[in-house]
């Protein structure tokens, strides 16, 4: 049974997170962003994703404050960007980040993406604020195997979270596999592809089998798979539609979807960016 304000997903670092949270990137206008956080918090999402570089932290602290419910009922992600990393940065840049949000802790504090030379330094920065309390759960985005298993040779603690781009064309199943050996919950950013997958014919079959829509067949799909999604919509239908996603796909559905993967990327691939300030120095030559 999947109720989107009660269903979570159990941390390595023994907190909860819940399964699905809303997206906000590029919901860049404060009666948007109300409207918006409304929609969504009346539908049962409870877990909000932000980042520095979305500049909308303020905005989406204002609207969750405007909900006006515990702090402690809401769950917030927010991240530091590549230009904010390094020790110094990321501390400072995360306590503006709080000051924006106007909340004393964030409840997930991710690495937006890694960056070749601040690669360490920005972790053992992530660590200091769990330790103080700024962050109750710290994670990374964007992480590929390779460089999940470089932190671990210096990591005091691993990430609990790894928000990666996933869809049915762009399945990710050997990194949510290892993710999961190693008790590291995988979240899907642009789980619906930014809309790149929902006109496929297979899952329209599906959806129409079940009375659904494409979007919820692909998010409970993510669901069955075990991993976290948070889907953005400025439209309330589709808010509402993104939340219910209590049915059940069978596992010949769940085979079908798994096979459509066209390693189809609609973001960055992640070794490029980190390579960042480098490798495309050298492109420019
Ligand atoms: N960590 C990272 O590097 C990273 C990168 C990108 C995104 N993210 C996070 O992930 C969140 C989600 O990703 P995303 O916004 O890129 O893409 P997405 O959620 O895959 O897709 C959003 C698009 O799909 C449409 N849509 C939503 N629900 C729909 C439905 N039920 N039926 C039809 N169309 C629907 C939306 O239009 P309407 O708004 O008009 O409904 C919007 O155009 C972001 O908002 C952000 O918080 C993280």
């Amino acid at each position: 049974m999947f109720e989107p304000d009660k269903s979570t997903y159990q941390l390595n670092d023994g907190n909860q997170m819940p399964i699905l949270g809303f997206g906000t990137y590029k919901i860049a206008k404060p009666d948007l962003m109300n409207q918006t956080i409304q929609s969504a918090y009346e539908n049962g999402y409870r877990m909000f994703d932000t980042a520095q570089y979305y500049r909308n932290e303020k905005m989406l602290g204002d609207a969750i404050r405007n909900l006006s419910v515990p702090r402690q009922d809401v769950f917030i992600i927010d991240k530091v960007t590549e230009m904010n990393q390094g020790h110094d940065l990321t501390i400072n840049s995360t306590d503006f980040s709080l000051q924006q949000l106007g909340t004393d802790y964030v409840d997930l504090l991710l690495v937006h993406w890694p960056i070749a030379d601040k690669f360490f330094e920005t972790w053992e920065a992530f660590e200091e604020l769990k330790k103080q309390g700024k962050a109750r759960s710290i994670g990374v985005s964007n992480f590929t195997r390779s460089q999940l298993e470089l932190l671990k040779t210096q990591a005091d603690e691993m990430p609990v979270v790894n928000q990666i781009e996933t869809h049915p064309y762009l399945n990710q199943a050997p990194l949510i596999k290892f993710d999961k050996k190693q008790s590291i919950v995988t979240q899907a950013w642009s789980p619906l592809g930014r809309g790149a997958v929902l006109d496929n014919p297979m899952i329209g079959k599906m959806a129409v089998h079940h009375g659904k829509t494409p979007a919820q067949i692909i998010l409970r799909w993510d669901i069955q798979r075990g991993i976290s999604v948070i889907p953005k919509s400025q439209n309330p239908e589709r808010i509402a539609q993104n939340a219910d996603l209590n049915f059940e796909l069978s596992d010949d559905e769940m085979s079908m979807l798994d096979v459509m993967n066209r390693n189809q990327r609609t973001g960055n691939e992640p070794e490029l960016v980190y390579e960042w300030g480098k490798q495309y120095k050298q492109f420019k030559k």
